[in-house]
């Protein structure tokens, strides 16, 4: 198997895109990435995107887009795995450049969700947990990701101040970010404050309703010697299930699927959680990145949210996690977070991550997830100068 780094990165301003056509979106950061990576073609391309169709009417969405990218007869996929559509892209795309299947790779993934009303959009998403056991009984993903918050306050004895603190932290760190949707810093009290969408869940709890893009460009890592940037490579990649339905779960609180997924990568880099400097993870609501850093073994079970209240996850803390504003303040467009998150640790272990850059971090995981959990993937990014 071959090295793959990463040699281009795209991603365009999301938030409610309204005077823009899905592939027009896909199309900005598409190009970007091509510009960045200096190719003017590539062998093959990915699209994460979890339900076009829903948001758009519009499926057969790889061949639509290679076609408006002017990339055909480039062969296409798009890659479904709900939320976590865009980390499975990117994971393929790995795998194609690894085999030699393919030297240049596109990895996209897109997601235009404000065309249909807030309820469109709720019923779109609601289609990621289990459709007879969960959906048609009323619970949504606020709903759920409320239990998960309840059962973690129950045994841990997390508060709502240490929830709110994920938000704080999330758009403070927005506020540097250019591409954010929301760019506006928040106080404990206005998270505490805003409205209730599911007990104990609050309006700022939740990532938003979001249009946007990213794209990636992966390639070999010789060929990537050869473009004069720091190599970015892809050292650890994992990928794991875990039941849809929260009902078949032992644990409420815990993400099994991304602790295999991590698993995984932490072997295949030959690392541990300890060896991260910094992480983008899917905190969809403030409980889920609690969850995940515990998960991810960053913290032990049920010290995430104390940790998050401490300050050890912010940005002069000492784990970074979602120096980009992280799903809540960039935006979660549900199919291009993954891939997002990959061009957010790129800039980074490049150090051109403008305001918001880290000090010289040398290695950062993403984790990107699908509904509560029920999919999951992990990678690992480290740069050589
Ligand atoms: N964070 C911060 N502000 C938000 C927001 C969010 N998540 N969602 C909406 N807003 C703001 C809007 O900009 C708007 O502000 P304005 O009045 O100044 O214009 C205001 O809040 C009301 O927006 P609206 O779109 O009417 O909110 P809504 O009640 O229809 O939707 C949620 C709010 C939380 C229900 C919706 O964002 C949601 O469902 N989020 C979760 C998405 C999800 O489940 N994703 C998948 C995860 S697995």
């Amino acid at each position: 198997m071959r090295d793959v780094a990463v040699i281009g990165v795209g991603m365009n301003r999301w938030g409610e895109l309204w005077d823009k056509s899905l592939r027009a979106i896909f199309v900005e950061s598409a190009l970007a990435a091509m510009d960045d990576a200096g190719v003017d073609h590539i062998d093959a391309m990915l699209i994460g995107c979890m339900t076009s169709g829903l948001f758009t009417e519009q499926e057969h969405l790889a061949s639509l887009l290679s076609d408006y990218l002017a990339v055909n007869p480039v062969g296409a996929v798009r890659v479904e795995s709900a939320c976590s559509s865009g980390g499975n892209a990117v994971r393929l795309g790995l795998i194609q450049v690894a085999s030699g299947a393919a030297d240049i790779v596109l990895v996209g993934g897109v997601e235009k969700m404000t065309d249909v009303d807030g309820g469109g959009a709720t019923a779109a998403l609601a289609t990621a947990a289990d459709t007879e056991y969960e959906s048609y009984h009323g619970a949504t993903f606020p709903a759920l990701y409320a239990l998960i918050a309840r059962a973690h306050m129950e045994r841990y004895g997390t508060t709502r101040e240490q929830l709110a603190s994920v938000a704080v932290k999330n758009h403070e760190n927005g506020s540097l970010n250019p591409r954010a949707q929301f760019r506006n810093k928040l106080t404990i009290e206005d998270v505490l404050n805003s409205s209730a969408v599911a007990d104990p869940l609050r309006l700022l709890d939740c990532s938003p309703i979001t249009d946007g893009s990213a794209a990636v460009i992966l390639a070999p890592v010789e060929m990537a010697k050869k473009l004069g940037k720091p190599v970015v490579k892809i050292t650890g990649s994992g990928i794991a299930t875990d039941s849809i339905a929260l009902h078949s779960r032992d644990d409420l609180t815990y993400l099994k699927a991304t602790e295999r997924a991590a698993e995984q990568a932490y072997a295949q880099a030959g690392i541990g959680p300890k060896d991260v400097d910094f992480a983008e993870v899917h905190d969809c609501f403030t409980i889920a990145e609690i969850c995940v850093t515990e998960a991810l073994g960053f913290f032990e079970r049920g010290q995430g949210a104390r940790a998050a209240q401490a300050g050890e996850t912010s940005r002069n803390g000492k784990r970074p996690v979602n120096a980009s504003g992280g799903l809540k303040s960039k935006g979660h467009p549900v199919g291009a977070t993954g891939v997002a998150q990959i061009v957010e640790l790129t800039e980074q272990l490049r150090g051109t991550a403008g305001d918001r850059q880290l000090k010289s971090p040398r290695r950062g995981l993403a984790q990107n997830m699908g509904g509560t959990g029920g999919s999951t993937t992990v990678h690992i990014l480290e740069v050589t100068p």
